[in-house]
Formats: structure tokens, C-alpha cells, sequence
């Protein structure tokens, strides 16, 4: 059965506002999608698995039953699927019963090169979402309980995937496209310009680093990761052959072992926010110590507003780092990124803010 073109109708708007049918209270409207958004998450991630709106974009218009042939799944199935993502606005259907892409569903589900939001939602799907059902215990019990559904002994999922290579590729090809969203300005930042040899600690498969060295010629960085991610990241080579000689991998523990000598400057992108103050201290005075004189540490990753009331992709960061990652850490406000550099020794602390995604950059100096 399929729904037919003369049945169609606009959904029924949200609930009045209590003494008033006509306004709509944003909260309101809010709370009524968000109570309903982890079912509607999945339906997008589904029509993305069967690539409905990829066929949409190459034949607008289609009608269920082309659609129906394309999947090949029942036809009930594709109907309440549908109407699901019709409902967030991502599907539009016509009175003829034609199916479009919305513009944005064409601008963010249909590409499919390496930033895409697909590998970014597949990997909050597969790894994310399923720890939040342990949330009310994890937070509880002030530890990352979430983590037990993964097999090993380590303290933090990270070190925990190299268990499993399969959810460790999916892991680091979402973080990579949600990487490169946020990394252009990063990339842009003037300060790079003058940097010889960056040490890019907890570098994962190479992104940002294969970034940075095709933007600025001078540059070349050593990627400081575990063993396994730096295995994936000897097979990533996005870059080109003349620039994947100016990237170094150096596999080991950021804690456990010493930064390599070497560079002038040091960069933690959406690695300290993983870990408690004490250790971002540890940390950043271990940069301290790694640098010579007028050397750099660059701070990249999400920060709170100051005052922690905003910033849906921070909360949901530090629900993450809480349930599951690591059991501490968050997107902590940049005040505190500047209060650990000083206390590490750094001078001329400073946070370059409004960049996207709720990312802010910290940067300090070597005296
Ligand atoms: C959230 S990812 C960030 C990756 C990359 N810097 C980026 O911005 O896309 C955190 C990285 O820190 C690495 N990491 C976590 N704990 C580590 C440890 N103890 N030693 C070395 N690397 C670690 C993880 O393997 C992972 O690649």
C-alpha cells in the first residue's frame, strides 16, 4: 500500500501555546521535536542507508513506487519511512504524490565526499547514540559505565577500538568529516604561517594535519597518536605524495610517553577537552617542556558559552565524553583552556572565538 496523492495533507500544526491557539512558543515547539528526535535521527539515517535522497537528487520528482523499485524494501516500510522524514521537513511530497529533496537535504545528505554528513551521523548511530541509554547511570555514578559495551580493559574508548578495527574506521572516518566542517578557519588562521614543525598531538588519522601542510607550504607536522590510529593514518594519504613526506607519524601515549623533540609549536585539536583539568595541565606544561622558546601550543576544539547555557553541539560533546569516551571532561569555556595554559607556563594567552561549530582556538606562547 502506498499513500496516495489525493489523501495528502499538511501535518497538523504544533500544540497551541496554553490561552493562546495562535502563537507557538519556541520552547514549545522545540520540546515537541525534540521528544520525538531520536526516532526521527535514525529514519534520516536510514533514508541515507538507502539512499533516498541521492536518488531524489539525480531524479527529482520520483514518484513512491519508483522509489519502492530503487530500495527494493516492502512497500509499508518505505511509507512509514516517508512520512518520517517528511516530517523534519528534510522530504517534501507534492499533491501528485511526487517525492523532492528539501534544498537543504541537497546541500547536507547528498554529498558523499569525505567531510559528508553521512560517515558523521553513521558514527554517532553506530558508537554515540547507543551509549546515551546508560546516561542516567554513567553520569551517577560520575564514570563512563557506557564503556563496558566495548570489549578491552582500557579506561577510555579511544584505546578500547583498536579491539575492534571495524567501529575504529567508522569512529575516526565520522570524526574526520566533522573535522574537516569545522577546519577551514583553523587552517586560515595567520599564526600557521610562521610555524616550521608542528607536533599535532592526538592527531588521529591525519585530517587536520594534511590540511595545514596544503595550505602552508612551510609547514610539516608529526602526528602523535596510539598505535593503532596512526596505522590508520599511515593508510589515509589524502594528501599528495609531496605533501605526505612533510607528515611524520609517531606512535605512542600522550601521557605515558614523551612529546617528540623537535617542534615549534604544538597543537591539541579536540583532544584536551577529553580529559580533566589536572590532566590538560599535564598535558600542556608536557608541551611546555617540548618547546623551545617562542614556541606555540594552539588549543582547537568546542567551547561553552561562558555563562553554559548554549551550544547543542557542546552538550552534546560532553554528554558523549561523560557516558562513554573517557568518564570526565567537556567542552569546557575557553577561560579555562587560558587559566591552564598560563598555569603551564605559557604567556600571551588569548582565545580567537566565533569559529564554527562552537569551536574557539587558544593559543600561547613560549617566553
Ligand atoms: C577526538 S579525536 C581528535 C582527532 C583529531 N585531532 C581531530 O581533531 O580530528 C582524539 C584523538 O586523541 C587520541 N588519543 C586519545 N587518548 C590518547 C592517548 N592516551 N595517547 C595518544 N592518543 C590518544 C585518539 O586516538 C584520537 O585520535
Amino acid at each position: 500500500m502506498n499513500p496516495s496523492a489525493d489523501s495528502d495533507h499538511q501535518p497538523p500544526p504544533n500544540p497551541p501555546v496554553r490561552g493562546d491557539r495562535n502563537a507557538v512558543d519556541p520552547v514549545v515547539e522545540r520540546f515537541h521535536f525534540l521528544v520525538n528526535a531520536p526516532a526521527l535521527f535514525n529514519a534520516v539515517v536510514t533514508a541515507l542507508e538507502w539512499d533516498l535522497f541521492g536518488m531524489l537528487a539525480k531524479h527529482p520528482g520520483a514518484s513512491f513506487e519508483e522509489l519502492r523499485r530503487a530500495t527494493g524494501v516492502p512497500a509499508h516500510s518505505l511509507r512509514v519511512l516517508l512520512h518520517a522524514v517528511c516530517t523534519t521537513g528534510l522530504l517534501e511530497r507534492q499533491a501528485d504524490g511526487a517525492y523532492h529533496n528539501a534544498p537543504a537535504a541537497d546541500e547536507l545528505l547528498v554529498p558523499d565526499g569525505p567531510d559528508s554528513w553521512r560517515h558523521i551521523l553513521t558514527g554517532w548511530k553506530e558508537i554515540y547514540y547507543p551509549a546515551f541509554t546508560r546516561m542516567s547511570e554513567a553520569l551517577a555514578a560520575g564514570t563512563n559505565t557506557a564503556l563496558a559495551a566495548h570489549p578491552g580493559d582500557e579506561p577510555t574508548l579511544y584505546r578500547r577500538l583498536s579491539h575492534n578495527p571495524e567501529l575504529e574506521t567508522v569512529f575516526h572516518r565520522s570524526m574526520s568529516a566533522f573535522t574537516l566542517k569545522s577546519l577551514d578557519s583553523l587552517v586560515e588562521c595567520e599564526e600557521f604561517a610562521t610555524v616550521r614543525h608542528l607536533l599535532d598531538v592526538g592527531g588521529g588519522d591525519g585530517t587536520t594535519s594534511e590540511q595545514l601542510i596544503a595550505r602552508h607550504p612551510g609547514l610539516r607536522s608529526t602526528i602523535f597518536d596510539i598505535p593503532s590510529v596512526s596505522q590508520l593514518a599511515a593508510e589515509h594519504n589524502t594528501a599528495g605524495e609531496a605533501d605526505r613526506e612533510r607528515i611524520a607519524l609517531h606512535p605512542g601515549d600522550l601521557f605515558a610517553d614523551p612529546f617528540p623533540a623537535g617542534a615549534d609549536a604544538v597543537l591539541f585539536s579536540h583532544v584536551l577537552e577529553i580529559f580533566s583539568g589536572e590532566q590538560i595541565t599535564e598535558l600542556l606544561t608536557k608541551a611546555y617542556s617540548a618547546l623551545p622558546s617562542g614556541g606555540r601550543v594552539f588549543v582547537y576544539g568546542y567551547n561553552v558559552s561562558d555563562d553554559e547555557t548554549r551550544g547543542w553541539y557542546s552538550a552534546r560533546l560532553s554528554l558523549y565524553l561523560n557516558v562513554l569516551a573517557s568518564g570526565q571532561g567537556m567542552a569546557y569555556p575557553a577561560r579555562d583552556y587560558e587559566e591552564w595554559a598560563r598555569r603551564a607556563g605559557f604567556t600571551g594567552v588569548r582565545t580567537l572565538t566565533d569559529h564554527p561549530y562552537e569551536h574557539g582556538l587558544t593559543i600561547g606562547t613560549k617566553a
